[in-house]
């Protein structure tokens, strides 16, 4: 990617003039607005500048949708952040949703500052809107479950299938895009320098084969149920339509149906709408309307969680409590509104305090509460894990207040999204982060898309009473074998009780418990070799990233922090870095961006990027 003015000295001025000559049609008052808005994203380097660089973007968002998206565009493509298309795409998709944020709040207030957060990384505060969860008193002590030791059954977890029913083979698999191996109109006519092969490519997302055979690899584990934590959509997320996400949805619902012989429990993802990170707040009148992604799922996923919990898929924006049958088991949560701040840009437009958007609070609540009274277990499944840096913050915290009053009740927590093998770990006391005060711990499942890593779903073993996890195995198929372009073999990657066990001393009859998993993280501490292993297990042995001693502090920080106050995923403000540099700083601080792809928010990053960093360049 060349920078497009190489000769110019890059003075912010001579900057936007260009940049104002490379627009063209742009004229009088919009060009100084352009000015103002390059000059405020070169400057855009803490909370504060984020702010002020809103008073430009809220004038233009004022001139209207149509305006906001073509100045972005033409920026987006000046710069050559990417092709074209994609600039087009990604802005038209999600840019009109910026812009009616920006009209309807106030630029200095709260709302303004979570919004510098999700576009730019800024603003990320550590302390979230006091708010107290209304909660119903514990009815009765929570009976300890008999832990009879019996067999423990099996449960597999797949995740960010990303399926590309487009996929080509044959198609260009070394494409500028987010992802390639399709046949995009803009490349025809190329010659061809990497073809894309039968199973799989690092910069495509999966072929429907691939998805395929994991789901036969999956019948193998004889699991009693799967659990699915969501992301079926490809990653060209600035082509894709509530038509195409509509029949992904349902694609996969059948090729699940008619390969997996388990029953299913399935989450949604930030993926599974179209503009992605787009679910439409109840409470506004005037986002656009999610509903169709439910009532899809909702006839969907009712063969496997039944006519009750596919009604609260329906009415409780896509949330259900789903009993596992023959145990006392309640699965599978989806905590929609909870999730990303990426998750749904539609939740930026209102300066009012609204702590439950969708009631999906209030739907836990009185599904654990119910629960408890039954003398249930629970797991919660959903797909962004609550710790992360695109999580709401103040959502985060309200869940946390949630899991610390029903810890006796939830078994597990289950997520997806970031496409690595991780674990977060939720405390009674942030402040004392130990293993007597680790009160549950989140698993995070690998993905399918081969673009973070090689395959792999996990497999957990659990106890049939307490519904404990009491080992973890990652099964994957390693796409530099020979053998995966002709038939992807599933293996054995790593067993948690084995490789981990013996460097925590774990007992014989213990469980995982989220005390191993704090103990864990003070082995890494103590321990760089048992911490690379970890390292190297993120991506399952695939395009591993190094990771140096602040890499592993901040990596250990994020994983004692189930509440997303506490993470360590603050990007490094207000410095001039040199492009290359700077790219990295901004994709080893903002974890999702590989997932989110080319979304609005990596372009603006991009974008900011690269006008901060002409000079050093030149
Ligand atoms: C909302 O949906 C309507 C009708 O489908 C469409 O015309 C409009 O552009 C959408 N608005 C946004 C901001 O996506
Ligand atoms: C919150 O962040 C501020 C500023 O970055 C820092 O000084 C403070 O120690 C942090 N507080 C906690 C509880 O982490
Ligand atoms: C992919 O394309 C880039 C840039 O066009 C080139 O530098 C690289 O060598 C290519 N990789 C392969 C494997 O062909
Ligand atoms: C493709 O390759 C052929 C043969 O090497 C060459 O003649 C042709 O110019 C190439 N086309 C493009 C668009 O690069
Ligand atoms: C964690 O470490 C503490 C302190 O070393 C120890 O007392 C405890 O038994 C350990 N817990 C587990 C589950 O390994
Ligand atoms: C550190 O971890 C490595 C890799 O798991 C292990 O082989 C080694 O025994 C550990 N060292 C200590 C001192 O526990
Ligand atoms: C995957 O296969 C390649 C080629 O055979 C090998 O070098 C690599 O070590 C394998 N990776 C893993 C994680 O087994």
């Amino acid at each position: 990617m060349r920078f497009p003015f190489p000769r110019i000295r890059s003075s912010p001025i001579v900057l936007s003039v260009y940049v104002s000559t490379f627009c063209g049609l742009i004229l009088g008052a919009q060009s100084s607005l352009l000015d103002d808005l390059l000059q405020a994203l070169e400057n855009l380097v803490d909370c504060p500048s984020c702010h002020a660089a809103l008073v430009p973007l809220q004038t233009l968002a004022f001139l209207g949708d149509d305006e906001f998206n073509a100045i972005f565009i033409d920026i987006c493509e000046g710069l050559q952040l990417e092709d074209p298309d994609v600039c087009q795409g990604t802005l038209s998709a999600t840019g009109p949703i910026i812009a009616h944020d920006l009209r309807s709040i106030d630029v200095a207030g709260q709302t303004a500052g979570r919004l510098c957060d999700a576009l730019f990384g800024f603003c990320s505060s550590n302390v979230s809107t006091p708010f107290t969860v209304p909660l119903p008193p514990q009815s009765k002590s929570p009976v300890a479950p008999v832990d009879k030791r019996g067999e423990p059954f099996q449960v597999v977890h797949i995740s960010d299938v990303h399926i590309d029913r487009m996929y080509t083979v044959g198609a260009e698999a070394n494409c500028t895009k987010n992802i390639c191996c399709r046949n995009f109109p803009d490349e025809a006519g190329h010659n061809i320098t990497e073809p894309a092969q039968p199973n799989g490519n690092s910069k495509c997302d999966s072929p429907t084969s691939l998805a395929d055979s994991l789901l036969e690899a999956v019948n193998d584990m004889n699991p009693k149920f799967v659990i699915f934590t969501g992301d079926v959509v490809e990653g060209a997320t600035w082509l894709v339509n509530q038509e195409e996400v509509t029949n992904d949805l349902e694609e996969f619902n059948t090729q699940l149906l008619s390969k997996v012989k388990a029953q299913v429990f399935p989450s949604l993802g930030n993926h599974d709408s179209a503009p992605v990170n787009a679910f439409a707040r109840k409470t506004s009148m005037t986002a656009n309307d999610s509903q169709w992604v439910f009532d899809t799922q909702s006839a969907g996923w009712v063969q496997w969680i039944g006519s009750q919990a596919s009604q609260e898929v329906q009415h409780d924006s896509g949330s259900y409590a789903a009993l596992v049958p023959e145990t006392n088991l309640l699965s599978s949560r989806n905590f929609l509104f909870l999730m990303s701040s990426e998750f749904s840009f539609w939740l930026y437009d209102s300066d009012e305090f609204q702590p439950d958007p969708n009631g999906v609070l209030a739907f836990i609540v009185d599904q654990l509460q119910a629960a408890e009274d039954a003398g249930q277990k629970v797991w919660i499944i959903g797909h962004i894990p609550l710790g992360k840096e695109d999580t709401m913050e103040d959502q985060s915290n309200y869940y946390d207040q949630i899991l610390q009053r029903y810890k006796d009740t939830i078994a597990g927590h289950f997520f997806g999204h970031s496409h690595k093998d991780q674990f977060e770990i939720a405390y009674s006391d942030y402040s004392e982060q130990t293993a007597e005060n680790a009160v549950s711990v989140a698993l995070i499942g690998p993905a399918l898309t081969p673009t973070s890593g090689n395959p792999a779903f996990k497999v957990y073993d659990v106890d049939p009473d307490t519904f404990g996890v009491v080992n973890m195995r990652v099964v994957f198929t390693n796409t530099s074998d020979p053998s995966f372009q002709v038939e992807p073999k599933w293996e054995l990657y790593y067993d948690a009780r084995e490789t981990y066990g013996p460097l925590v001393g774990l007992a014989a009859d213990s469980e995982l418990t989220p005390a191993f998993w704090h103990n864990l993280t003070e082995v890494f501490e103590r321990n760089d070799t048992a911490f690379q292993l970890y390292n190297t297990f993120i991506s399952r042995g695939g395009a591993v990233t190094p990771c140096d001693a602040d890499c592993k502090a901040n990596t250990i920080c994020d994983q004692r922090a189930f509440r997303s106050e506490n993470n360590c995923d603050t990007p490094t403000p207000g410095i001039a870095f040199r492009r290359d540099v700077a790219v990295h700083v901004v994709a080893a601080h903002v974890e999702s961006d590989k997932c989110e792809g080319s979304g609005i928010r990596s372009l603006l990053q991009k974008m900011r990027v690269k006008l901060q960093t002409s000079e050093a360049k030149l």
